[in-house]
């Protein structure tokens, strides 16, 4: 008699790799029911990144730790008190010290599943800037991991294009602007490179729409 096939735990990868996605959106749809502002933040940020990385001529490999970063890059907020999170106003320093805490907590929330191991430095480094001012490693362009990188150029320019509770959503152009403005102190610039790729190869994807209907 034949032995029998493997079942359970010896899922093929493929599969594997789908149930950690749902994982990852599960644990993103935690943090973001609390949050209704940025609710569907983190699957756009995915899907923008994952463009700007195909964009970039990125493997694979790269392009799955991209997508799972950002679901779950701002996961660590569920931590953050209300208070903070909502504040209508500019944050006082010790404010803003609460808030970028918020890498290092959605690392400890994954840590105990392996399968995220790779993905957890581009979560920790999704608030480090291209010139070394950023959080929470200080690090500094090349030093940030690439994924983490393409995240943090994908995260502004949805949080830009998104209403916050203290001000308006800026558009598009505007948003565009900005991270244009700070290619080489924020952003990598090749990144941001590809992001003005992405959104006017999708604009006239919209356009041609328009003239066909
Ligand atoms: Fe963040």
């Amino acid at each position: 008699m034949p032995p029998d096939k493997p079942q359970g735990k010896h899922a093929p990868s493929q599969d594997v790799d789908k149930i950690y996605l749902k994982v990852a959106k599960a644990l993103a749809m935690a943090a973001e029911t609390s949050e209704p502002y940025s609710y569907g933040h983190s699957e756009r940020v995915a899907r923008l990144a994952t463009q700007i990385a195909t964009q970039l001529g990125c493997p694979d490999e790269l392009l799955r730790k991209v997508e799972l970063a950002g679901i779950l890059h701002d996961i660590g907020k569920i931590a953050i008190r209300d208070e903070i999170l909502f504040k209508p106003a500019r944050l006082t320093p010790a404010e803003f010290n609460e808030i970028k805490r918020h890498p290092n907590v959605a690392v400890e929330i994954i840590r105990p599943l392996d399968y995220f191991n790779d993905v957890s430095p581009l979560v920790e480094a999704h608030h480090e800037w291209y010139d070394g001012t950023g959080y929470p490693n200080r690090l500094k362009g090349e030093g940030i991991p690439l994924g983490a990188r393409i995240l943090a150029v994908a995260d502004a320019y949805d949080a830009m294009t998104s209403p916050r509770p203290y001000r308006n959503r800026f558009s598009e152009e505007e948003a565009l602007q900005l991270i244009r403005d700070g290619a080489g102190k924020q952003w990598d610039p090749k990144v941001v490179d590809a992001l003005l790729e992405v959104i006017e190869q999708e604009s006239k994807i919209l356009q041609s729409l328009v003239v066909e209907s």
